[in-house]
């Protein structure tokens, strides 16, 4: 798993409307640093033996540097997502490439933030509804993809995608934040018979559960030596990078990169 990822860069990177929390027009991110950190969390994934491709940034796609929300893959099938309409210019690029490359492109018929609210973890496909993504989408995602589906639900807008409340660290351990969820999803987690890493709301709030690993690496965010410590003791090898300039736009590491493989 995140053996291949797509991503996209920087350069037209700006925050130029506020469609969640972190957002704030007043706080633009710095083009260099931005670039700087990007290239650092690409450098990370070749470090770690990953395969990066690149799909380049529209100009009117400021925030399509967090590549993630532009659909979920698996096999040789994408279902695209359907973000707020600030992003929908988006989609047509990512489809196109995808298409080009010989995924079967099933576009999303509700709201969808595409791998930001769809983690895979073994065949289970952990899916947020309720901030980005509408409930319907699930059993779309269950037929199309073929994994069994389970339906998890965040504490509030602060985690509008899952992927903020939620880390998946190998096909059987998950770290999540369990104030990031809501009760009844917080339970359903524990009830998978998953090994669950808690990580302190402090954390998670450093978009610390925005990690991409591969099960023998963690690229993940700065700012969070406990889970980092956790899991360099479980023998993983952990690389923290920098995100500031990614927070301004409210995402992290995995924010930017779409799991192909
Ligand atoms: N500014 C982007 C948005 O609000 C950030 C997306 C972050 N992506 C993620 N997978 N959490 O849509």
């Amino acid at each position: 798993m995140n053996t291949e990822l797509l991503m996209c860069d920087t350069a037209h990177f700006r925050v130029d409307y506020e469609i969640n929390p972190y957002m704030h027009r007043e706080v633009q991110p710095d083009p260099q640093a931005v670039l700087t950190e990007h290239a650092a969390i690409v450098a990370a994934h070749l470090g770690a033996g990953r395969k990066v491709e690149h799909l380049p940034s529209a100009p009117e796609c400021p925030d399509m540097t967090f590549t993630a929300n532009v659909a979920v893959v698996r096999g040789r099938r994408a279902v695209l997502g359907r973000p707020p309409r600030e992003r929908a210019a988006e989609i047509p690029y990512a489809e196109e490439w995808l298409r080009a490359s010989g995924y079967d492109i099933v576009p999303a018929p509700y709201a969808f933030s595409g791998q930001g609210d769809a983690l895979a973890v073994g065949d289970l496909l952990l899916a947020g509804h309720g901030q980005r993504t509408d409930r319907r989408m699930l059993p779309v995602l269950e037929a199309e993809l073929g994994c069994a589906v389970v339906p998890l639900q965040t504490s509030g807008p602060r985690w509008y995608d899952l992927d903020l409340a939620i880390g998946v660290v190998d096909a059987q351990t998950v770290a999540y934040c369990p104030e990031a969820l809501d009760t009844p999803s917080a339970d359903r987690l524990r009830g998978l018979g998953l090994d669950l890493i808690e990580v302190s709301l402090e954390e998670a709030d450093r978009f610390a559960l925005n990690l991409v690993s591969d099960g023998r690496t963690v690229t993940m965010a700065q700012g969070a030596p406990r889970l980092a410590g956790i899991l360099r003791e479980r023998g993983l090898r952990v690389v923290e990078l920098a995100t500031t300039e990614l927070a301004k736009g409210g995402g992290g590491v995995r924010c930017t990169a779409l799991t192909l493989a």
